[in-house]
């Protein structure tokens, strides 16, 4: 492994992705490039329908690509191979992803969605428990560990993932419009812990958000027109 490559928490080079679209082939991602650094924060912007989830799911091997070259901690990974059940252990170590929608798990407490992620990485324990609360006091949701999430506000529910996102020390952060749900209070909220987590947990952290001043608030901006991230 180089040291180019360690300086990185995370990199892509020549991402392309196209999907089937009736007898053609839809072409989403042309030539993505992507650096993330530990504490540093990114955000991406671009039309509805551009690519910016599509590009998030390749980040996080959650999806894979036509060409492309892709490093997790400096690590090769082949972008192109469907993503296998190895993947979402190392995924569950390195990477802590943020959904606009939250997905909670309902029959589960908050306490132990913030868990699950310890789950997935096979890391379960009395550390895990006592980190996962430590946590959930840091983001705000306190004296809540027992309540079901459909119990809590949109804002709490976007804690209490962040919580989980973080609860394994993960090198990246990928957040798909954390805040597309919420109220501008909640969303400023949401937003600042983000920043803060980011510098704290000394994360990378890549932001997909609509919000121009959220987008300015990140150390980098980028913007993905055509397949192509560019700085904005
Ligand atoms: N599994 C799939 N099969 C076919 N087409 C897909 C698939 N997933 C995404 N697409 C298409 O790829 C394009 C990019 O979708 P993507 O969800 O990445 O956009 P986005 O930038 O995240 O949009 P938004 O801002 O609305 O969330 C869209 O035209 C979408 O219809
Ligand atoms: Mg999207």
């Amino acid at each position: 492994m180089s040291d180019d490559n360690k300086r990185f928490a995370l990199e892509a080079k020549g991402l392309a992705k196209t999907f089937p679209y009736g007898e053609e082939r839809l072409k989403v991602l042309v030539d993505a490039d992507m650096r993330v650094v530990a504490g540093r924060s990114i955000s991406i912007r671009g039309e509805s329908g551009c690519g910016k989830t599509t590009l998030l799911n390749l980040l996080a091997r959650l999806d894979f690509a036509d060409t492309g070259e892709l490093y997790w901690n400096g690590e090769s990974y082949d972008p192109k191979l469907p993503p296998g059940p190895r993947d979402a252990a190392r995924r569950a170590c390195l990477i802590g992803v943020v959904y606009q929608a939250y997905y909670l798990i309902p029959e589960m407490n908050v306490l132990e969605n913030v868990l699950l992620a310890a789950r997935l990485a096979g890391s379960m324990g009395k550390d895990a428990k006592q980190r996962a609360r430590e946590l959930l006091n840091r983001v705000g949701v306190t004296n809540r560990e027992r309540q079901l999430p459909q119990k809590l506000s949109g804002g709490e529910r976007q804690r209490v993932a962040i919580a989980r996102a973080l609860l394994n020390r993960p090198k990246v952060i990928l957040a798909d419009e954390p805040t597309g749900n919420l109220d501008e209070r909640s969303a400023g909220d949401v937003m600042e812990l983000l920043l803060e987590a980011c510098r704290e947990e000394d994360a990378g952290l890549v932001l997909v958000t609509h919000n121009p001043s959220f987008a300015k608030a990140t150390d980098e901006a980028l913007n993905l027109v055509k397949g192509e991230l560019s700085p904005a």
